[in-house]
């Protein structure tokens, strides 16, 4: 690495938020983890990560004004932290960082906002510290992280295997655009994996058998390679969705009145509780959300793909 300039300014790095279009969970590993085929999308709802010079690892957190950022947290257990500790010990950094987060994705969402976070915080403390780590180291310590810091270093849209982690590059035309809808009190994932694996127990003889290896569904592909959110609509699922509703019954109601107020299709965003409303255009999502406003739910419109994370 290169020698470290303790005045080096602070660095600053956006990293966006994502939905997964679709969501396929294949069995669960003796890892506890699940086999997955996913499409991600990164949505233009961005964390920003600022990484100042310091001799030891802090953490400070700021709302961008619409989330809220109470439940985030602050200590050593935040994985933007754990992912700038990561990167000072694979690279031999004896430095600490102070991380400024700005938050703009739902907390516990089924967004990927914490995965955000340390995606930026990476690509923030590499540049700050110098220690020019390639992308596939960068790929590597992401993936040590979380199943889906890698998808928030490379954005865009992304089929997303094993655990989420082995990605390729989608194909897409256009621009896709969304309306999410958050919910005040977040879901935990670990929670609503094991909600799905005791549904898949307790109706086993009801079910289609549960693939070893899920696929993305083909019609997923072509839809955003043609760049037709109709079809897109068509195409979206996510298996956790039956989890989480089972888990917030009333996430179906957010579905429905988004149905009504014009969405082409809705779905738990990751493993919920957010809800992400595909629209036909940003004409059609701003009056979906002033829609959806008039009967109670807040939502916020957005835009994919964007690009990962990259210093602003
Ligand atoms: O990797 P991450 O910390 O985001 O995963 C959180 C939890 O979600 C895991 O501990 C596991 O319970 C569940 N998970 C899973 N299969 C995946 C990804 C996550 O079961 N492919």
């Amino acid at each position: 690495m290169g020698a470290f300039e303790p005045g080096t300014s602070p660095v600053r790095v956006r990293a966006a938020g994502k939905v997964n279009i679709y969501l396929g969970v294949g069995e669960l590993q003796d890892d506890g983890y699940h086999e997955l085929a996913t499409a991600f999308q990164a949505l233009s709802l961005f964390e920003e990560v600022t990484a100042t010079a310091a001799d030891d690892f802090s953490l400070t957190v700021e709302s961008d004004g619409f989330i809220d950022v109470s439940d985030v947290p602050v200590d050593e257990s935040n994985l933007a932290l754990r992912a700038a500790r990561l990167l000072a010990e694979s690279a031999g950094v004896s430095a600490g960082v102070h991380l400024h987060i700005r938050k703009g994705v739902p907390v516990a969402g089924g967004m990927g906002g914490g995965s955000a976070d340390a995606a930026a915080a990476l690509v923030a403390c590499d540049a700050l510290w110098d220690t020019r780590q390639s992308s596939a180291q960068l790929h590597e310590l992401a993936a040590r992280l979380g199943a889906d810091v890698p998808f928030a270093l490379l954005g865009g849209t992304a089929i997303g295997t094993g655990r989420g982690d082995e990605l390729t590059p989608a194909l897409t035309q256009g621009r896709f655009d969304w309306v999410l809808v958050p919910s005040d009190a977040g879901m935990s994932t670990p929670q609503v994996y094991g909600a799905l694996d005791e549904i898949r127990v307790r109706h086993r003889a009801d079910l289609p058998v549960v693939p070893r290896r899920p696929r993305v569904d083909d019609e997923v592909l072509h839809a955003l390679r043609a760049g037709d959110s109709r079809r897109l609509a068509e195409a979206l699922g996510n298996d956790l969705q039956v989890a989480a509703l089972s888990l917030r019954p009333d996430l179906a109601d957010t579905i429905d009145a988004g149905l009504r107020a014009g969405a082409l299709a809705g779905i738990v965003s990751g493993s919920g509780p957010t809800i992400a409303l595909l629209c036909a255009d940003a004409t059609a999502a701003l009056a979906v959300r002033d829609e959806l406003a008039l009967v109670g739910y807040v939502g916020v419109h957005a835009y994919g793909p964007v690009p990962g994370a990259r210093v602003v």
